[in-house]
């Protein structure tokens, strides 16, 4: 057993989906899933451990990390939160929908939140071994893969977060020699957030959250100490900045 992990946006397609190939793995326990409202699914397991979090009220983090760091240290953090369309956000087609405040709360939401969840939560992970972060970005975030334009937002919000991730990799080594934080890709696959978007490319491949989960999983687990602030898809292949 290797002690505690969290899932913060556990309520989230892919974020429960990890919840559940978790609790099958069976390495990790208590499993902190931190939302906020508790996950739809949710089934009394004595590994499960729900805490209310806000990414956008530091507050609610400072209080979850307090409950974490009292049963142990966590050497498995997901941060699967993420926004693309809610409301009035609209992924923009043209510079014409672009919208002070509708892109400062994608930032907010994409951005500015996971990095206050790995303020909050780097540093409760082990000194002595291994230990991964890993922040749910989007191939569309890549600036060397933008060949179509559109989603603004989501797109740039998805940038800053790697950029976040990457400085945040590089000052957690200094006091963490074997902790690794990493952006990831899941795939497109099939939740909430997706379903307003049919894929019509032809041979794209379109996951169950159950299935990117696992990949998600399988890739960490493999990932050595040079992998630290990179950006990986589900496949484990590593996608450009
Ligand atoms: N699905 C895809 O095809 C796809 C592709 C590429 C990247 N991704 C990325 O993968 C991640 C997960 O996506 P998903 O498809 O699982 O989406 P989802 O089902 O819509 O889940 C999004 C999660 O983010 C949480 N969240 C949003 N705002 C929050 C806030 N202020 N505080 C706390 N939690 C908040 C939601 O919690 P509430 O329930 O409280 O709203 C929910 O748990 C996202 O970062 C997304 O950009 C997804």
């Amino acid at each position: 057993m290797t002690g505690p992990a969290v899932v913060v946006g556990g309520s989230g397609g892919i974020g429960w989906a990890l919840v559940e190939t978790l609790l099958a793995e069976g390495k990790h326990a208590p499993v902190f899933v931190l939302s906020r409202q508790r996950p739809a699914n949710w089934r009394d397991d004595p590994r499960l451990v729900w805490l209310a979090v806000d990414l956008l009220d530091e507050a609610s983090l400072a209080t979850a990390a307090g409950e974490i760091r009292a049963s142990g240290e966590p050497s498995l953090i997901l941060v699967a939160t993420g926004v693309l369309q809610t409301g009035d956000l609209v992924p923009e087609k043209s510079m014409r929908a672009l919208d002070l405040d509708r892109l400062t709360r994608i930032f907010q939401i994409n951005a500015v939140g996971p990095a206050l969840v790995a303020k909050h939560l780097l540093p409760l992970t082990p000194r002595d071994r291994r230990s991964v972060l890993a922040v749910l970005s989007a191939r569309v975030g890549s600036i060397g893969d933008n060949q179509l334009g559109g989603w603004y937002g989501y797109r740039a919000s998805k940038a800053a977060l790697n950029m976040l991730l990457r400085t945040l990799a590089i000052e957690h080594r200094r006091t963490r020699p074997m902790g690794l934080c990493v952006a990831l890709h899941p795939g497109t696959v099939e939740t909430t957030l997706s379903a307003p978007f049919p894929t019509t490319a032809p041979g794209k491949v379109r996951l169950t959250p159950g299935r990117s989960a696992r990949a998600l999983l399988g890739v960490l687990g493999k990932l050595g100490p040079e992998a630290n602030g990179g950006f990986y898809a589900w496949d484990g292949q590593p996608i450009a900045w």
